[in-house]
């Protein structure tokens, strides 16, 4: 089999057979296929596409190009959750022990953040002492013992997209739905959970800028999911503006302590709540609607606030901090943005936001550049507040003040203001599952 001829064919719009892509994924993870073959393969599927068997092929040969998580010594349906990413989404930090205290296993391994999207990682080691890089025998143990568990991919997970992600980046071939969903279900599938909940961002904080774009990308996802057997529930949410008021490590974590002490702003909260209902409907814990209530009650009673201590407690971090916030590395620069004129905030540019907070220090550019824990932003207005000249749009904290005058401009610039109040946006557009689409937005 040549390489040569795989990349003809499907320059040609021609479907590829499960042995053409396993040589394809065998011989780049080795390195016997270059990256220039890679690269045209990876442009000929960008404008060509793939259909759905090509796509679970291509998922399946990555997510077995490398080590795979065999979770079986857990018991119980293990329920993962990926966000496709956003501006203020810390909703696994809030998810994963609500789901967890209503005895649902959740071991989930997560990423670093690169941009202007914070990782789970990055929030979570801003807890004072917490480590992620947890071996996989303590992994398991955590999991067992306490129910869930938040930790770094080991390197050598899906080898085989670490290296194409890489190649797809500088090769303009990032934006392909069959890449991306292929990308992401091949981590998921290797991380070894029963069934999957995907939550795809979208809007001006979102890889997925419409609505149809991402439910695209969620039915593909699902699609896969449900060919190799793990069931798969993809939720369309609201990235139009940040998530919650807090932008930035520490200042994220926080504000997920809050959904689970009942005190976060209602996007936030209803969104944390809607995703653990999910995954318990995916646990086969009964309807929505029940899992709704059981969900809230874990709020209410504050066993989901307890779950996240002894969580922080098992992977070495300061539990107390959790409930004392003065725990936290404190920025020594804080800084007030307030409006120059008046009107309503009709629109927000939610990467605008990120850049601002990875400017004080919250991002990074490379994987290896260090971030500064206690750096962002806390928004004072989000789309439909109407503000006066003189009120607050949002509080800046950071370590580096030469950083304040640029990330000042970058949230200025996040704001539209108008003299019209905005119709309001919903948090939830759709759901997607094996039986199709439903429409969230009048829901
Ligand atoms: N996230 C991934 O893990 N892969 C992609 O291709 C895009 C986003």
């Amino acid at each position: 089999m040549r390489m040569y001829d795989i990349i003809r064919k499907k320059r040609d719009g021609l479907a590829l057979t499960p042995q053409e892509i396993n040589h394809f994924v065998a011989g780049y993870a080795d390195g016997t296929i270059p990256d220039y073959q890679a690269s045209a393969l990876a442009m000929a599927i960008f404008l060509r596409g793939m259909d759905a068997r090509e796509t679970a092929n291509l998922t399946m040969e990555m997510a077995v190009s490398g080590e795979t998580v065999d979770l079986s010594s857990i018991p119980g349906i293990k329920v993962d959750k990926h966000s496709t990413g956003g501006v203020g989404d810390k909703t696994t930090l809030a998810v994963v022990p609500l789901v967890a205290s209503l005895g649902v296993p959740v071991p989930k391994m997560s990423g670093r953040g690169l941009g202007h999207t914070g990782g789970t990682l990055d929030k979570l080691e801003s807890i004072p002492g917490l480590s992620v890089q947890i071996d996989r025998k303590r992994f398991l143990q955590i999991a067992r013992s306490v129910g869930c568990a938040v930790v770094g991919q080991t390197a050598n997970l899906v080898p085989a997209d670490k290296k194409l992600y890489a190649l797809r980046d500088v090769t303009a071939t990032v934006d392909s739905i069959p890449l991306i969903a292929s990308s992401i279900m091949s981590k998921k599938i290797a991380a070894g959970a029963d069934a999957i909940l995907l939550d795809v961002k979208c809007g001006s904080g979102a890889f997925m800028k419409t609505r149809e774009r991402a439910i695209e990308l969620a039915e593909a996802m699902v699609a896969i999911g449900e060919e190799v057997g793990r069931h798969t529930v993809a939720l369309i949410t609201d990235m139009d503006q940040p998530l919650g008021l807090a932008v930035g490590n520490s200042l994220e974590v926080m504000e997920a302590c809050d959904v689970l002490k009942g005190t976060a702003p209602e996007d936030i909260a209803e969104t944390c709540i809607e995703l653990a209902a999910n995954m318990l409907v995916l646990a086969e814990r009964g309807p929505l609607d029940e899992c709704r209530r059981l969900v809230r009650g874990q709020i209410a009673n504050g066993r989901g606030l307890a779950k996240l201590r002894e969580m922080v407690q098992a992977q070495g971090g300061d539990p107390l901090a959790v409930d004392d916030y003065t725990r936290f590395a404190q920025a020594p620069v804080v800084h007030e943005v307030r409006a120059v004129s008046s009107g309503y905030v009709v629109a927000m540019d939610a990467e605008g936001v990120g850049v601002a907070s990875a400017t004080l220090g919250a991002g990074r550019e490379k994987i290896e550049d260090a971030i500064d824990p206690s750096a962002g932003i806390v928004l004072a207005a989000k789309k439909g507040a109407c503000v006066e000249r003189g009120d607050l749009l949002g509080t800046l904290y950071t370590s580096d003040k030469k950083s304040l005058y640029d990330a000042e401009t970058q949230l200025r610039h996040a704001y539209v203001l108008g003299p019209e109040p905005p119709e309001p946006t919903p948090h939830f557009l759709a759901r997607v599952d094996a039986a199709g689409v439903e429409d969230l937005r009048t829901a």
